[in-house]
Order: structure tokens, then sequence, then C-alpha cells
């Protein structure tokens, strides 16, 4: 140290610093003893797009690495999951027709139906879960039934939901994920369940889900963008938390099992007081868009996506998340070697 900056150092009291937090930083071993969050992958499940034909992998421009698929190749792909360590899947039906009515939702060899009895008779293991909704098989592309001003109606398309369910049940779904966001559909499609027999079909209402922005890829891959207007009127308002707390009671209180805040990086605050509020399980779901900007930025090398994809797990965990649906699922046990 030279003249100049002995007369300039200043007199610091380091007898006054008692508390020293980077002591539990000083390696990698001591971070690891004191995390008190980590990402967990058997809560983890794997969204796929499942369409008709044979042999098909049809990629998804907006969401590299995710590819459409058709039944044999979504048993394979199930294969190659299950191989890695993940557990689950969420199934998501691209039909070969759409009308008004969505019949081809409840169709007992509809997509879904087939794909989930093919997945669990190669797979028993496998945790098949099946989104429930209208917008891939309605020509319009509304979450449901819609009336001669356009509007959604509520009770009509809780009977097509009904219907939807039992046939996915039917087919061995695991896991009956309604996403409609319609009033009471929850406890019509328990009952339904119930007085079928299917007691042990689960159901993981998406309960707190926003009208996002961050849906678009997904609705590419699906076809399922509405040809008018937005879903503002069912999905809720980005603005709104305590209203999140409401409708997760109301969809526990009907016999959700599992209750969903999606989507999840601009919700946080919303898995965290969900997480408080009720005690059943969490999930929440890393959707489309926030897949589709962390590659995309990735690709360009303006962020290590890898650790920009870990460092967004554990911040879902942190949150209160204990299942996470993730298009970054089948990546993250590759590079961790699950
Ligand atoms: C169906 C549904 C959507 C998503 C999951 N289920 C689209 C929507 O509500 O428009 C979005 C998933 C994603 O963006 O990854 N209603």
């Amino acid at each position: 140290m030279n003249d100049i900056a002995d007369v300039i150092r200043p007199k610091i009291d380091t007898t006054g610093i008692v508390e020293r937090p980077r002591r539990l930083r000083t390696s990698p071993a001591m971070r690891s003893l004191v995390r008190e969050s980590r990402i967990n992958p058997d809560g983890f499940i794997q969204p796929l797009f499942v369409v008709p034909g044979t042999r098909l992998r049809e990629p998804i421009p907006s969401m590299p690495g995710i590819e459409r698929l058709s039944v044999d190749e979504t048993v394979r792909e199930c294969r190659e999951l299950a191989r890695l360590g993940v557990r689950a899947v969420l199934l998501f039906g691209i039909p070969e027709s759409k009308d008004a009515a969505a019949s081809s939702n409840y169709d007992p060899n509809g997509i879904v139906q087939r794909a989930a009895r093919e997945i669990k008779n190669a797979l028993p293991e496998m945790i098949v879960a099946a989104d429930l909704c209208n917008c891939e098989y309605t020509d319009h592309g509304h979450c449901g039934i819609v009336d001669q001003s356009g509007y959604v109606d509520n009770d009509r398309t809780l009977e097509i939901l009904v219907m939807t369910a039992l046939t996915y049940a039917r087919a061995g779904v695991d896991i009956i994920a309604p996403s409609d966001m319609m009033d009471g559909r929850v406890g019509a499609i328990r009952r339904a369940l119930d007085a079928d027999g299917y007691v042990r079909t689960t159901i993981m209402s998406y309960a707190a889900k926003y009208a996002s922005a961050f849906y678009g890829p997904f609705r590419e891959a699906a076809d399922s963008a509405p040809a008018f207007g937005d879903r503002r009127t069912y999905q809720m308002d980005p603005g709104n938390a305590r209203e999140a707390l409401r409708e997760v009671r109301l969809d526990v209180d009907e016999g959700a099992d599992i209750v969903m805040v999606k989507p999840a990086l601009a919700y946080m605050d919303v898995i965290r007081r969900v997480r408080e509020a009720v005690d059943r399980p969490v999930a929440t779901y890393n959707v489309s868009g926030e897949y589709a900007m962390v590659k995309a930025a990735g690709e360009r090398g303006w962020i290590d996506e890898a650790q920009v994809v870990d460092e967004m797990l554990l911040g879902f965990a942190r949150a209160g998340a204990d299942i996470v649906i993730t298009y970054f699922a089948k990546d993250y046990l590759r590079r961790h070697g699950g």
C-alpha cells in the first residue's frame, strides 16, 4: 500500500460487524448445506401435444424443442421421459375436427382418450394427466359453448366438460385438469366421477388461471386461439390476487385435490399466498410464453439458458409450488442426469 492510500484509507471499526452471512457462502458444499429450497424433479409434469396420425413429430416454431406428436410417438416420448425420471405428463389434444359444440372432445375414441389408453397400457406407472377444456375442440376457439351474443355460457359448458371428464376417466387418465375457468366445474366433475365409480380419479384444477398474453405460443401449438374476442370474461384479471384465493377456496370446497396457479413467473406472489392459504398440493404452470422467452434469449446467447432455467425452477419451489408443469422437465432431467 503506498503513502497516498494510507492517508486516505478510512478508519472502519470491524468489531461492529457482528453478523457475517457470507460465512455460509464460502464453498459449494457450504451453500448446499444451508440451502432452504430445492428443485424437486419428482414434482415435474411434462406437457405433451397429441395430434392425429402415425409417426408424426411436428416442430412448433415458437417453442423450440417441443413437437406435436401422434399417439404412437407420444408413447415413445413417454418411454424416453420415464427413462429420464419424468413421472407425469399432461396431455393436450389437437382433434381431427372442430365444431361449435366441441363434440370431438367427448368422443370415447378421441385423441386424448386414445393417447391416455396407450400410455397407460405401455407404462402403467406413468401418471397421465389430461387438460380438460374446449378451446382446442370448438371451431371458434373459445373454452366453452358460445351463445348468440358471443358470451360463453357457463352452465351449458359444464355439460360438455362433465361428459368429457367421464371419457377421460374411462380411458385411464389419472388426473383430470379442468382449465376452462367455468364456475362450478370442479363440483360437477367430482360428482359425475364419483357417481360413475371413479372415486380415485384425481382433479387438479386450474384454480387461479389468469387471462394472460403468455399463452401465445401454446395457442399456435394447440391451434386454439379464439376467433373473436378474448378470454377475459372467464379467465382471471391479472390485477387480482385476493380473487385468486377465492377461486382456490371454491375449487377446494368443490373437491379439487390439487390447485394450480397459472402462469408462474409473473404470479409468484399468488403462488406464495395460495401455498399459505390451503393444505392441498399447489401446482404452477410454467407456460409456453415463459418457455419461448427463455429459449429465444438463450438461442441468441443473451442469457445462459441452463442457468436461467434452474434459477426459475428453484424460484417456483421457493414461492411454494409443490408441482411444476413445465416444458423444461425433459431438458432439466437430461442435464442433471435424472
Ligand atoms: C386451455 C389451456 C391453455 C393453456 C393451458 N390450457 C390456453 C388458454 O387458456 O388459452 C396454456 C398453456 C401454455 O401457455 O403453455 N384453455
